[in-house]
Formats: C-alpha cells, structure tokens, sequence
C-alpha cells in the first residue's frame, strides 16, 4: 500500500518544479495592484493571487495525475468526502492577510496522501525562498539539505507560536501556555509557523487549521518525530477542521497538561 521510494523521488523532482514555477508566478505580479475580496469577515481574505495560483497548481495536478483528487482552499479543486485513494491538498497562499498588508510572511503549500496516509509534503516560505520537503520514506529536507534533528525542547525553553484570536479569547488557557513558554510569537501564517517548528525556532504552534494549513506539515512533522494532533491530543484526521496542537514531544506533553487543567 505505500508508494514506492522511486515513485516517490520521481514526484518529488516535478512538485519542486511547479513550486519554482509558482513562486516565479507570485514574485512577477507581487507590485501589481491585488483584487482583494472577504470571505466570511474583514479579517478573512482572498486575492486574484491566491485564485490564480490555486489554479495553476491545480492544472499542473490534473496534468500530472488526471484521476488524482485535489482539495484546495478556493474551490478550484474537487469535493472530497473520502481519504481513499490519491489526494492532493493545495493551499495557494497561506496567510493571505500577510500577503495582502507585508507582501511578506506568507507560504505556499502541497500534501500528498494515499489512502489517508501522508506520503509528501512541502511548505515554501516564498520570500524566504525556504522549501522544507519530504516525507516519512524519502525524509525532509530544509532547501534540498537534509533537516537537522529536531530537539525536544520542553515548553519552558522554547517560543510558542500561536493564533492571534485564541489569545484574544484565552481559548484552551492560552494565556497560561504563553505565560509557561519563554515567549509568544504571533506569525499570522501557518505555513510560516510549521517551518519555525520544524527548524526548532519555536518549540510548538496552536491555531484552528483546515486541512490545507495543516495537510502538508503534519507529513512533515511526523517524519522528524514532532508531534500534531487536536489540541485535546487526538489524532488529527486529513479532512478535520480543528484546533491543532504541533509541538515536540515534551512541549506537546506540557501544553496538554495546561490545557487540561481546572
Ligand atoms: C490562515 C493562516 C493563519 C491561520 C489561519 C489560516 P490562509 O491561512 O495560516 O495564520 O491562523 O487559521 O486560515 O487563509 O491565509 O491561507
Ligand atoms: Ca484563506
Ligand atoms: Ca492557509
Ligand atoms: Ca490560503
């Protein structure tokens, strides 16, 4: 049932190739002047960027793998109720605010599942030009260089990333998780946040994800022995919409105790 380390290489080689593609893409238009529409609020945002480069990454899918199943953040792909099978999961800017107000801090990011099993990942911090790869068969690699073990760094040592409306809310005693932490760190894109952790800058990130901010970085994370899961410390389905929990295993530990304080 898994896919074969050749296969795998073989995708691997293309995906990097639609990725520098895309980022050419988003680089040429960056100074043009965005179409910017809400979604459900003010704060949630779309541009003819993220719509156009959806469906080149989609077309690229579909060329690629015309019976593949794609889901992607702005529809362009296809409706997905089932694990079963090759699916692909697009999220053509991540941190679409970011985008919008820096140009800066955003992330461009594809999974690769087969039958609900993560085989490739890939987060592209596209103005850092920093790919992390890879994959429980093939490893990850931090901009083609294999990543280096990441340590396990309790809460008590580490930054947190986290979610500006959780801390605003005091969802889940985040207050008290930032307050344990020796810092927070409000990124604002997912994508952006999981390379942090996967580089060890922050010990763990917290956020309410779909499964296109969190598809591409739990194969990742899982492969260098973070942990991601719900932040009750569930396993995290590929189609769940949840509050997410990615951590190393002792900061994972110690959130869960605050979490599931009172
Ligand atoms: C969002 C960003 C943000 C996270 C939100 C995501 P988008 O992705 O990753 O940091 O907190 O939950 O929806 O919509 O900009 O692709
Ligand atoms: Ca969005
Ligand atoms: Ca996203
Ligand atoms: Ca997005």
């Amino acid at each position: 049932r898994d896919m074969e380390v050749s296969e795998l290489e073989q995708i691997d080689k293309v995906v990097k190739g639609w990725l520098r593609e895309s980022r050419d893409n988003v680089l040429r238009k960056i100074d043009t002047r965005l179409t910017v529409n809400t979604k459900t609020s003010r704060r949630d945002l779309v541009t003819n960027i993220d719509k156009e480069n959806e469906k080149f990454l989609v077309a690229k899918i579909r060329e690629f793998e015309p019976e593949a199943k794609i889901l992607g953040e702005e529809g362009f792909g296809d409706k997905i109720e089932s694990t079963k099978g090759r699916v692909w999961i697009v999220d053509p800017i991540d941190g679409t605010m970011n985008f919008v107000k820096q140009r800066n801090h955003f992330a461009i990011m594809i999974a690769l599942y087969q039958d609900g099993q993560g085989e490739l990942g890939y987060v592209l911090d596209v103005i850092g030009n920093r790919l992390l790869s890879g994959g429980p068969q093939l490893g990850v690699f931090d901009n083609g260089v294999a990543l280096a073990p990441v340590e396990d760094t309790p809460l008590a040592n580490g930054l947190i990333g986290l979610s500006g409306p959780m801390v605003l809310n005091n969802d889940f005693n985040m207050v008290d998780i930032a307050e344990k932490s020796l810092g927070m760190r409000i990124y604002g894109s997912a994508g952006i946040d999981i390379i942090s952790v996967l580089r060890g800058e922050l010990v763990g990130y917290i956020s309410y994800l779909k499964p296109w901010d969190f598809g591409a970085g739990k194969i990742l994370a899982e492969t260098v022995g973070l942990k991601m899961t719900t932040i009750d410390g569930q396993p995290l389905g590929m189609l769940s919409s949840t509050a997410v929990l990615l951590a190393t295993r002792n900061a994972h530990r110690d959130i869960l105790t605050i979490v599931n304080k009172d």
